[in-house]
């Protein structure tokens, strides 16, 4: 792929990734606040900027999804013609895979869209957790992890993995870039520990899925063969976004043990902003280098 358009591909994957982690993650936090728990009031979401931020990463995602087709004629063509790629891009959306993938990817937006104009209604949250789910089945099936066609374990294994990993980047960059720092500002530091720990709790979940899930994929598109991992392009990057995810899940432990399973203190509050800070600046080079691996041939693509 000329290298303009790997960086702009790059550039639409690692968006739409963030965009869509950042709607689990804003959903998950609404959540959170909106729980009361034995000592603490419900701290009302609407005292935080979540819709329009939802509804500017929901017209991110439309954005990145109107271009897509335009990007896919240029990775299958190889060139670089505006006009000749955008005269390939009703042919793909008519008669492949990706252009039924696209139709469906349409449809979980619309819903999406659709769901948050609705507000807090429990048919909107089911709807919304529906077209969410659309989205990453559409996302998975379009990636590598299809290439051995649809509804292989591969493929369902590359869905958990897209929504476990949403869950823990999307709440970690929504906690650590707004929530957190309001609720320090705002909020009573009981708060403040409660929507912590649930955080730290609902992660660990996700933690599990995406680790087993990332595993699975990984040996599947490296063929099985370990030394692909030191050898290939596709496995050098993957290298250095476990090492990325080390690091994240190290400020994720030191936030927990340093922190949120000690009492609240003010030193403790400076301290937990800052970590989940850092893990949310991480959790943007992990997605941008997951845009990279997905633009990049895979070991198993040559076999
Ligand atoms: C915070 C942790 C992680 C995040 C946020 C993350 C995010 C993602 C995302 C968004 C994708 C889809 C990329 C796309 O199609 O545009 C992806 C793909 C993938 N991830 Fe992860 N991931 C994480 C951890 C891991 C780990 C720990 C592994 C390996 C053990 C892993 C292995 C993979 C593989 C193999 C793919 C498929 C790439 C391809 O399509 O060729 N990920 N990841």
């Amino acid at each position: 792929m000329a290298s303009p358009i790997l960086f702009f591909s790059v550039l639409l994957a690692a968006s739409s990734d963030a965009s869509y982690a950042l709607i689990l993650g804003i959903g998950l936090a609404g959540w959170w606040l909106a729980a009361p728990n034995a000592e603490q009031p419900a701290s009302p979401p609407s005292a935080y900027p979540l819709r329009s931020l939802l509804l500017v990463c929901i017209g991110v995602l439309m954005l990145a999804h109107l271009v897509r087709p335009w990007f896919l004629a240029a990775s299958m063509s190889g060139s670089t013609g505006f006009a000749e790629n955008l005269a390939l891009a009703p042919t793909i959306l008519s008669s492949t895979h990706q252009g039924t993938l696209w139709y469906l990817n349409s449809l979980g937006l619309a819903i999406l869209l659709v769901t948050v104009l609705l507000g807090r209604k429990p048919v909107a949250i089911w709807s919304a957790i529906g077209a969410l789910c659309l989205i990453a089945f559409a996302k998975a099936a379009s990636g590598h992890a299809a290439d051995q066609g649809d509804f292989t374990l591969t493929e369902l294994t590359q869905l958990l993995h897209i929504l476990a990993t949403a869950v823990w980047a999307g709440s970690v960059l929504i906690s650590g870039l707004i929530i957190l720092p309001r609720l320090a500002r705002h909020a009573g530091i009981a708060t403040l520990w409660t929507y912590g720990n649930r955080l730290s709790q609902t992660v660990t979940w996700a933690l599990i899925v995406l680790v087993l899930s990332g595993i699975y994929t990984s040996d599947r598109e490296l063929n099985n063969s370990l030394p692909a991992l030191w050898t290939s392009t596709w496995g050098k990057i993957l290298l250095i976004k476990v090492a990325f995810v080390l690091a994240a899940l190290s400020l994720g432990a030191t936030s927990r043990l340093f922190c949120l399973q000690r009492p609240a203190t003010g030193r403790r509050t400076t301290l937990l902003l800052r970590l989940i800070l850092a893990e949310a600046i991480v959790m943007v080079f992990i997605l941008c280098l997951s845009g990279l691996l997905a633009n990049t041939a895979p070991p198993m693509a040559n076999m």
